[in-house]
């Protein structure tokens, strides 16, 4: 970074124009100083997110313009605080909603910002922010006390916090993973766990309820696994998609909630379930909190690359790493 007195020069990791990782380059731009309620935050590791892909693609659900400065999620330090901003330079924070934090420095409103406990690193902050804040919005979807909850991904960022909330909160949770992965999620809380690489997942589920199926399915992954979804939804069940790992569902018709049994579906909106940056704060300050406590509910770190590496990064974020993919920055 270079500071004029009025304007700080950042490098910043740039998708020109919507497409792959290939479209994305670090360039030096001119990040006006922190105004008002605004916080300067020197990043140390960004975390990468499935939404930065899916934004950055031009064809989903969330537009932005172009040329887009890439990233929401990261963890660093406060450089320098505007006016009526309350927190203090030195303060080493995290958040998400940091709209272009896959640079070396970001501007973020204060009410973004969430204090590191003193336990936690940079790299488990930069990896817990943005699921903490999901996980806490999900498990708000759907009345879930006393009752049964399947969980897709539940090794992974989200799905971790999701099964810990879930299954603490009194929820018999049947944690869904694969691989080596399947571990994790008894760990974690879960009741029942099925490996999604064994055999056909809806009736394993099935057999873990006694016959019936759960609640509620929570399904990051849509076409891939819509139909098994529903498959293994209760009557009156809920599916909540909340991601398309699996591709956008475009073979689905009024018709199948009917014949999975008068079934619901939602697709995940986190800000119908926030009340403001305010409520998202207190959920990422809960995840931290329990990532204290819980040190395996953060996803472990899958790759680091250096900011001049970003597009390397999304490659291997969108190539399927198994954890966190960080871009640490150099000089963070
Ligand atoms: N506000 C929001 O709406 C919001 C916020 C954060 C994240 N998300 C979404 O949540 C999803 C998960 O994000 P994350 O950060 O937790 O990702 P992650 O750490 O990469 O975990 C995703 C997990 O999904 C499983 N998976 C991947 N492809 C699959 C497939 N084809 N079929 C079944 N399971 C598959 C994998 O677990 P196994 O191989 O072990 O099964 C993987 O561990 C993404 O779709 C993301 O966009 C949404």
């Amino acid at each position: 970074m270079h500071s004029t007195g009025t304007t700080i020069e950042r490098r910043v990791a740039l998708a020109r124009r919507a497409g792959g990782p290939e479209v994305i380059e670090v360039a030096v731009e001119t990040l006006p100083e922190p105004g008002p309620g605004e916080a300067l935050v020197r990043v140390a590791a960004a975390g990468l997110n499935h939404a930065d892909s899916l934004i950055r693609s031009g064809g989903y659900v969330v537009t932005m313009p172009f040329p887009l400065a890439v990233g929401v999620e990261a963890a660093g330090t406060v450089v320098a605080a505007g006016d009526g901003a309350a927190i203090a330079p030195g303060t080493r924070v995290c958040g998400t909603g940091w709209l272009g934090s896959c640079a070396d420095h970001v501007v973020v409103p204060v009410e973004r910002i969430v204090p590191i406990p003193d336990d936690l690193g940079f790299a488990e902050a930069a990896s817990i922010a943005h699921a903490g804040a999901a996980a806490g919005a999900l498990s708000r979807v759907w009345p879930l006390e006393g009752r049964r909850a399947a969980v897709w991904g539940a090794a992974g960022a989200v799905g971790r916090l999701l099964v810990t909330r879930l299954s603490g909160n009194g929820t018999e949770v049947i944690g869904i993973a694969g691989g080596e992965r399947v571990a994790v999620p008894a760990r974690l809380g879960a009741a029942h766990v099925v490996d999604r690489t064994a055999g056909d997942v809806a009736e394993h589920v099935r057999e873990a309820t006694g016959g019936r199926g759960v609640d509620a399915v929570f399904d990051p992954v849509a076409a891939a696994t819509f139909h098994t979804s529903l498959a293994m939804l209760a009557p009156r069940g809920c599916l909540i998609n909340y991601g398309q790992l699996g591709g956008g569902v475009t073979n689905a018709a009024l018709g199948d909630l009917f014949t999975s049994g008068g079934t619901f579906v939602t697709k995940f909106n986190a800000g119908a379930y926030v009340d403001g940056f305010a409520d998202v704060a207190g959920l990422i300050r809960e995840a931290l909190e329990l990532a204290v406590r819980r040190p395996e509910v953060v996803t472990p770190v899958a790759a680091r690359f250096p900011l001049s590496e970003a597009a390397a990064a999304y490659r291997a974020l969108e190539s399927g790493a198994a954890g966190k993919v960080l871009v640490v920055v150099e000089d963070g």
